[in-house]
């Protein structure tokens, strides 16, 4: 079997590919990267000589460098390749748009040309938007809020259009925030944690009371593996955690863990604009399969912390001290 990865270069996807090669011996890669700021080949340093993997330079907007990337055909698309960082989104919608849509529509275009076996777009529990209680079902109506979000929602819908006109065999995953090793340090954990290493403070939205599903990467990556597998054709699954916490919480068990202390290392800035609350998600189709998180939250947290701090060389290189973005 041979698959179209993109993004593979990303958190995530990285992840993906080294668990695909290791649980699949009958697995080929090919990697489809734009090599943006968030890449990082050092996250598939361990499998770049595998004979099994391929990785090509590439943008998935590209229809030309998707269809080299395919050449020799492939039994499935894996789609993780998109903007995603939420302030980012709000400073820049337009390469939102751009990769998450454009992208989307460009692979699914692909997909549909080479009669690719299977399509799974990796999507997330944000385009679900604000949830203020219980929790979003697959079949929910998306309400994002956020050009991020928004830009994947429009995604999923190309997708559940093209499985609803075409027959394009495609299947949706809804993550939720997800954490782990090698996270470029904009989003929130490795900030936190990198800040709290360097004794910086580490800047809390709002009242920090916005609630999240955190979710280990292992988990994240099982989860899209099994519905990649055994997923049913046209259906959504979400993967969440199933851990909620507030970022205020959060921030208490990363600063405890760190031995700092919240009076003096946690700043409260101004809240981003539109702000989801809270996102939970349900995840009971999934278990239909079998799937379930295994990684206890405070331990994935913990061992995220030490693996920051065994890996400085390799997130110094892309941090500046107290910027969100990295311009
Ligand atoms: N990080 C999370 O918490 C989370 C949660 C749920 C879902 N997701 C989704 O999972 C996927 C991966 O997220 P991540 O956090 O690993 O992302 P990331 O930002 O770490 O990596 C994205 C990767 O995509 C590549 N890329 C960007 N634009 C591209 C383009 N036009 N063509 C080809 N490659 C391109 C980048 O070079 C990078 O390697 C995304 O689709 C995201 O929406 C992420």
């Amino acid at each position: 079997m041979r698959w179209l990865v993109t993004g593979g270069l990303g958190f995530i996807g990285a992840h993906f590919i080294r668990f695909a090669l290791n649980a699949l011996p009958h697995v080929e890669i090919v990697n489809l990267d734009a090599m943006t700021y968030a890449a990082s080949p050092e996250r598939l340093a361990g499998v770049k000589d595998d004979p099994r993997y391929r990785m090509i330079h590439g943008n998935i907007c590209d229809p030309a460098a998707v269809d080299r990337a395919i050449d020799d055909g492939v039994d499935a698309i894996v789609n993780f390749a998109a903007e995603t960082h939420v302030d980012r989104s709000i400073l820049v919608p337009e390469t939102f748009v751009q990769t998450d849509v454009l992208g989307t529509h460009v692979l699914l275009e692909a997909a549909r040309e080479h009669n690719v076996a299977r399509y799974l777009q990796v999507s997330t529990d944000e385009v679900y938007g604000h949830v203020p209680e219980g929790e979003s079902s697959e079949d929910d109506a998306l309400r994002p809020r956020s050009p991020y979000s928004a830009s994947k929602a429009g995604a999923d819908l190309q997708v559940l259009a093209y499985w609803t006109t075409y027959g394009t065999p495609v299947l949706i995953t809804r993550g939720s925030n997800t954490y782990g090793a090698y996270q470029y340090p904009e989003k929130i954990i490795p900030l936190f944690i990198t800040n709290l290493i360097d004794d910086l403070a580490v800047p809390l939205y709002g009242d920090g009371l916005q609630v999240r599903d955190w979710l280990h990467v292992d988990d994240h990556v099982r989860g899209i593996l099994e519905v990649l597998l055994h997923g049913e054709i046209g259906a959504v699954y979400n993967i969440g955690g199933g851990n909620l916490r507030t970022n205020l919480e959060l921030s208490r068990m990363l600063v405890d863990m760190c031995g700092r202390s919240m009076e003096s290392h946690v700043e409260y800035v101004t809240d981003r604009p539109g702000h989801d609350r809270r996102y939970a998600v349900n995840c009971a189709k999934l278990r239909e399969l079998g799937w379930a998180p295994r990684v206890e939250f405070e331990d994935g947290l913990r061992s995220t912390a030490t693996w920051y701090r065994e890996n400085e060389a390799w997130w110094r290189q892309y941090r500046k001290h107290g910027t969100w973005v990295k311009s």
